[in-house]
């Protein structure tokens, strides 16, 4: 790796595995785009936030929606707006370029400095969407016929794209990326990821916690696991509600935190009662 690549190894709010920096850093040097996967919560979104802020770049998120067309992120030529004002405004229409608007991808180009592009759940468009951006996403420029200008990215933006795997994406568009999939955090780095958001959490209320939180997702019917985002909020409801570590396993206080949907708060439910777990009376009452 280039001396003089500013390596990234994490920031402050965001526990990076050693795995993961290295990607990112192998993906900065290569010139091309991270691609992300894991679970929902695993910290994929943040990972971009994480790389601007240790780097000092600007980020640029393009959220991607099930109708995003590719040209979005190029630019959007504003027809409607030209043509209102050549019937109404007093301004000059000849000038095309006053109606070019730079989509994210555009904006990351034309960026004075070099930028953090996030492309974030490319997997919400439709199949096409990764393959027309190829191009662009290799030769980092495009052309607006409009303008007959070709738009150039003065510094390659370090490109982040996640992905929650509702979609294969093509096999064209997956040979220019490197791949990264976050693994669900073990206990330890779990500790860690909540230390950051958590700092002054009493040692037994983690604890417990942690070790319900991980029997939760060990249970092989329940549908949504519960992610790390999840455990943070639950570990927040606890400390707000006053909860006492003891009460934990015992109450399942603010299940709604880690489990969202009925069918798993029955199947949750159906184990605690199999095992004629009469510790767990108090939830099983509150639930039937
Ligand atoms: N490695 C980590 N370090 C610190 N916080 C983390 C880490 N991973 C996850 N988190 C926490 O979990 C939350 C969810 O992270 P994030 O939104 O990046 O997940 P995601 O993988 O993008 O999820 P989704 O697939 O639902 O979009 C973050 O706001 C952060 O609080
Ligand atoms: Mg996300």
């Amino acid at each position: 790796m280039s001396a003089s690549l500013k390596a990234y190894q994490g920031s402050s709010g965001y526990i990076v595995s050693d795995e993961l920096s290295n990607s990112v850093n192998i993906a900065i040097s290569l010139k091309k785009p991270l691609l992300i996967k894991g679970e929902p919560g695993t910290g994929k979104t943040m990972l971009a936030q994480s790389i601007a802020e240790s780097l000092a770049m600007d980020l640029i998120i393009w959220n991607i929606k099930s109708t995003t067309k590719a040209q979005e992120g190029l630019y959007l030529y504003d027809t409607v707006q030209r043509l209102y004002d050549s019937q109404f405004g007093e301004s000059d229409v000849s000038n095309i370029k006053k109606y070019i608007k730079l989509g994210k991808l555009g904006e990351s180009f034309g960026a004075s400095k070099q930028v953090v592009l996030l492309i974030d759940e490319i997997d919400k468009a439709d199949l096409e969407f990764p393959n027309d951006l190829l191009w662009e996403l290799d030769q980092m420029s495009f052309y607006i016929p409009e303008t007959k200008e070709t738009i150039t990215a003065n510094q390659r933006p370090i490109v982040i794209i996640t992905s929650n795997a509702e979609k294969e994406l093509p096999d064209a568009f997956l040979r220019r990326c490197i791949f990264h999939y976050i693994a669900f955090p073990d206990p330890d780095t779990m500790e860690s990821i909540i230390s950051v958001h958590h700092p002054k959490l009493e040692r037994k209320l983690l604890e417990q916690a942690m070790e319900t939180f991980y029997m939760l997702r060990n249970i092989p019917d329940i549908q949504k696991k519960p992610s790390t985002s999840e455990l943070i909020d639950w570990l927040q409801a606890l400390v707000v509600g006053g909860i006492s570590p003891s009460k934990i396993k015992k109450e399942l206080p603010f299940l709604g935190v880690l489990l969202k949907k009925n069918e798993d708060l029955d199947v949750l439910l159906n184990q605690l009662q199999g095992k004629g777990n009469a510790r767990n009376s108090n939830v099983l009452g509150r639930f039937r």
